[in-house]
């Protein structure tokens, strides 16, 4: 057994977690996953190691942040796969709790989401934040972690929660890391694997009508409407792709702009067949 595998430790409870980390070293660094992990999880394990004495991966499909139940059932999994993936970059310590650790029996309260939560994808997904925001703050009461990383393709996600872990007074700071990509600039996600041969072909459509409303914003396009329209037009050429919303946004508040004069989200959200993408690309 290699040595990495020996070294990481995975828990299942509440107790067993304080337990784990009532004598680690701090600072604590958290990256909280619905597991499926990928290369940008292992960016956000990486990243964490390289800031903190512990890092903790909590690895919980979230029932309350998911819109239908099917959505739910189909949500890749594979533990041991994640497990392997942990062991490889080292991370200290594993939450892997069952709902119930999560959510006691008689669990009835939530946490309710103030702007930035409600366009875009809050509009798309009613409930979807209330359920992010509800279990991010039980992971970072149960973990007490120093600092905790998200990744930036889930751009309204961080907004959310570092909103609501400043305004709750949570003592864990939120850290935004970059988007990974496929060669082909495709956003990686768990829900990649839903994506038929054709689907995924088409997929980097969404990179692509990114880059082409930047480069008309780098070269002087200030009007928000011509650069949905670029987006939308790019988005055009792939038949495969159906458009939910194409978005030029205020980068602090996420309200749709007419013109972009300061710092600016690009944002966009495509269904291929049943499976739904997202990605952004902030600006400057
Ligand atoms: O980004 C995710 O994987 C999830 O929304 C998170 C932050 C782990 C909460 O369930």
């Amino acid at each position: 057994m290699a040595t990495s595998e020996v070294q990481l430790e995975v828990v299942r409870t509440r107790g067993e977690l304080r337990r784990a980390l009532a004598a680690a070293p701090r600072p604590i660094g958290l990256v909280p996953t619905m597991g499926w992990l990928h290369e940008g999880h292992r960016s956000l394990i990486q990243r964490a190691r390289s800031e903190n004495a512990t890092t903790v991966v909590t690895i919980f499909v979230n029932p309350r942040q998911f819109n239908s139940p099917e959505d739910l059932a189909r949500y890749p999994r594979s533990e041991g796969r994640d497990l392997a993936i942990c062991a490889e970059e080292a991370v200290d310590l594993v939450f892997a709790p069952p709902v119930d650790e999560v959510y006691p029996p008689g669990f009835d309260t939530t946490v309710s989401i103030g702007a930035v939560g409600q366009p875009l994808e809050g509009a798309a997904r009613p409930g979807h934040f209330e359920g992010v925001a509800t279990v991010v703050a039980i992971l970072f009461a149960l973990v007490g972690a120093d600092r905790a990383y998200f990744g930036q393709k889930d751009a309204q996600q961080v907004m959310v929660v570092r909103r609501m872990a400043i305004d709750l007074a949570l003592p864990t700071d939120v850290i935004a890391c970059p988007t990974v990509r496929e060669a082909d600039g495709l956003a990686l996600s768990s829900r990649n694997v839903h994506l038929s041969a054709a689907e995924r072909e088409a997929a980097p459509i969404l990179h692509r009508a990114l880059l082409a409303a930047r480069s008309r914003w780098a070269a002087g396009e200030r009007s928000a409407k011509t650069l949905r329209q670029v987006m939308s037009d790019e988005l055009a050429l792939e038949p495969l792709a159906k458009v939910e919303y194409t978005s030029v946004a205020d980068g602090q508040t996420l309200r749709e702009l007419a013109r972009v004069d300061g710092a600016a989200l690009l944002s966009l959200a495509v269904r291929f067949g049943s499976t739904r993408l997202i990605d952004n690309e902030p600006l400057p």
